[in-house]
This record gives structure tokens, sequence and C-alpha cells, in this order.
């Protein structure tokens, strides 16, 4: 078994890493602080082809597999993971569902502006009271023959205002449970769609998350995805895929945090020795090393399965559960290291640590995974 990264590979990578520096470090600390969603660095992700890296070239995309999805992800969201998330949800959740489901004429109109960053997307299942319970939709889709009407609220929508084309999940036969739920393109200037308050968050502060209204909202019926009633079933598949994105986010977040605190470690002395010499100090960093390999091991194998594939539900959810917890423990450590440092915003790792705790929440809490994990080992 080769664990070495090709060429092609390591490429994306260091371009990511080379991009997150230069052009997402910069006022990442400001945009955290102000809520200021990062209009400028989202053009540019568009423009270098991080928003629809895996989608075909033929619809705009970067051709690109699963891997370099994830090397790039890490990369990006070691630095700012409210740029991460758009970029997560722009291409799992959105283009993926869109290039694997959708019609010719569907692809054509939104999955082009939507992988090469002209427009992007967001993805609406959550509602107020369907989160982890997701077969519990209240929004309706109403038949109306060529159309149809959509009606309800959808929460903690991920660029809930920036965003031009929204994936809707809605029920439109309550009789049949998840087999009357539909997966509806929603366009943002159609009548009756209403973008409510910005949500203030603890973590991912730079991203916009909104809850969103439609009431009457004519929806054709060419906007559906996939057949009646796919709704339900197209949600689960891409949001199997878009853990694996959260994955590598957390991985990176983590991973940034290791980073910032080994380099503070050697630089920051007491009792007259840099603080990484003190055992206290370098088992904590060892274990933190160790815990990054085993998810960046985890995000990559679940990659592995998608591009080749094989069922990834039960790899990503492993990935994702593995890495979000342990993104949450290692920010902590990380601000831990830095000591009164680390509590204050300039040294970067407390935001780390906020922007750590979405990820045990979102495309699935940790309990969800578990969940997931579970049924698929006891099948
Ligand atoms: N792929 C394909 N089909 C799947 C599937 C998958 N991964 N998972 C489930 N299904 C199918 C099942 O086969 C079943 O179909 P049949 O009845 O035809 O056999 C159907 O879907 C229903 O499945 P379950 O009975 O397993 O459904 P459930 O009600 O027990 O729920 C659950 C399963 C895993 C708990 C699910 O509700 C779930 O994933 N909940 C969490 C939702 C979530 O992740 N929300 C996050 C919102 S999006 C977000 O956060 C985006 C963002 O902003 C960043």
């Amino acid at each position: 078994m080769n664990f070495e990264l090709s060429e092609e590979h390591k490429m994306i990578r260091d371009a990511a890493r080379d991009f997150a520096q230069t052009e997402l470090l910069p006022g990442v600390i400001e945009r955290d602080e102000n809520q200021t969603f990062p209009h400028e660095q989202i053009k540019k992700m568009g423009e270098l082809g991080f928003l629809g890296m895996m989608v075909a070239p033929e619809y705009g995309g970067g051709g690109m597999d699963t891997v370099s999805y994830v090397l790039a992800m890490e990369e990006l969201s070691k630095v700012d993971a409210s740029a991460s998330v758009v970029m997560s949800v722009n291409n799992s959740l959105v283009c993926w569902g869109l290039e694997k489901f959708g019609t010719e004429e569907q692809k054509q109109k939104y999955l082009i502006p939507l992988a090469t960053g002209e427009i992007i997307g967001a993805f609406c299942l959550s509602e107020p009271e369907a989160g982890s319970d997701a077969t519990m939709q209240r929004t309706t889709a109403v038949d109306m023959g060529d159309h149809y009407l959509l009606n309800g609220t959808k929460n903690w929508i991920t660029n809930g205002n920036n965003a031009s084309v929204y994936l809707v999940i809605a029920q439109t036969d309550v009789e049949k449970g998840h087999r009357g739920i539909n997966a509806l393109i929603v366009e943002k200037d159609m009548d009756g769609f209403i973008v409510g308050p910005k949500e203030n968050k603890m973590g991912i502060r730079g991203s916009d998350t909104h809850s969103l209204m439609f009431t009457d909202v004519k929806v054709p019926k060419e906007n559906r995805i996939g057949e009646d009633g796919f709704g339900f079933k197209f949600a689960m598949q891409t949001l199997a895929g878009g853990r694996i994105g959260i994955a590598a986010q957390a991985l990176g977040v983590a991973s940034g945090a290791l980073e910032l605190a080994l380099q503070y470690s050697k630089e920051r002395k007491s009792f007259g020795k840099p603080i990484c010499e003190h055992q206290a100090i370098a088992f904590k960093l060892a274990d933190m090393a160790t815990e990054i390999e085993a998810a960046r091991l985890l995000c990559l194998r679940a990659a592995w399965h998608k591009d080749t594939d094989m069922d990834f539900t039960e790899s990503g959810a492993m990935a994702k559960l593995f890495s979000a917890e342990k993104a949450m423990r290692i920010t902590t450590e990380a601000v831990q290291i830095h000591g009164g440092y680390g509590f204050v915003k300039e040294y970067h790792v407390e935001r780390m640590m906020r922007d750590a705790k979405i990820t045990q929440i979102y495309e699935g809490t940790s309990e969800i995974q578990k969940i997931v994990i579970s049924r698929s080992i006891l099948k």
C-alpha cells in the first residue's frame, strides 16, 4: 500500500496552501470579529477553480477527484474555516448533487455558473423542527401540475444570503413519509422567497447563516431533482459526500491549530527553555500530531472510497465523527499551550476553537454520525 501523494495531488495541496497564506490569512481576524463574508476571497477561489473542483470540465469544473478536494479543504481550513465552508457547501452539497442527479437542462442552467464560481449555492434541509430528524420536513411543495407551490421556513442555511441558487428539500405528500419528499432548485429572485436575518454565531462568523422563508413560491416542475419523491434520498446521498468535506474542514482546523502550537512552543520560553522541551507540552504535541494523522487517513480513505465508486457513507461518517471530535480537542489543547495568549484574538487559536465546534454539529451532529456508523456495522 502506497501512502505517498501523487505529484498532482501535492501540487493541488501546495496551491491551496499558498492561496490560504496569501489570500485568506490577511484580514481573517477582522472578518471573524465583524462577521464579514469573504466576498473577494470567494471570488478568487472561484477563479482558481476551488468552488467546483470535482465537477467535470464540460460543466465548468476542475474534473478533480475527492482526494484533491480533501487536500485543498484541509489547507484552506487551516487558515479560514469561514471561507472553506462556502467551498464545501458549493462543491459537495450543491454541485455534486446537481451533477449526479440533475437533468442536462439543470446542469447547463445552474451547474455551470456554480462550478465556475460565478454564483454560489445553498443546501436547505434544516428546519426549526427538523434538524437531526430530517424526515420531519414541514416545508411543503404542493404539486400544482406544471409547478410546485413552496411554503415554509428553513433554518441555519449556510450561504443563506450570498447564494443565488438554493436546493430546497420539501414535503409533497406527507402520507408517503420520506418517499413523499422532493428536492427543488429555487432561485433567489423567485417571488415569495425572503432571506431572514443573519445568525450571530459562535464560530465560522465570516460565513453567512440565515433562515429562509418561502411563501407561495412557484417553482417550475423542471426544477425538481430526480423522480417525484426522491428528495430525501437525494439529501442523504448528498450529505454522505458532504461529510467528507466537513471532515476535511475539521482536519484543517485541527492541523492549523497544531502548526501554531508547534511554532509558539518553540518560541515561548519558561523555566529557562522553550516550552516544547517540557514534557508536559511535548506529550500534548505528540498526541495532537498522532490524532491529526489518524483523522487525515480517515478523510483520505473516505475520499478514495468515493473516487473508486465504493460505498462512502460509513467511511465518510467515521471521518467526520473522528475529525470533528479531534478538532475540538486539539484546538482546545492549542489554546492551553498558548496560555493567556491563546485566549486573545491575535494568536488565532481561540477562533479555531470556536470554529471547531460547528464541525461537531453541522451536516449531522457527532451523534448522527454514530447512528449512521452503527447502522452500517450492524447491518
Ligand atoms: N444514501 C442513500 N439512501 C439513504 C442514505 C444514504 N446515505 N441514508 C438513508 N437513505 C435512505 C434509506 O435507505 C431509506 O430508504 P428506504 O426506506 O427506501 O429503504 C430512507 O433513506 C430513510 O432512511 P432511514 O430510515 O435510515 O432514515 P431515518 O429517518 O432513520 O434517518 C438519519 C436517518 C441518518 C438520522 C438522517 O435523518 C440524517 O442524516 N439526519 C441528519 C441530517 C443532517 O445531516 N442535517 C444537516 C443539515 S445540512 C447542513 O448542515 C449543511 C450546512 O449548512 C453546512
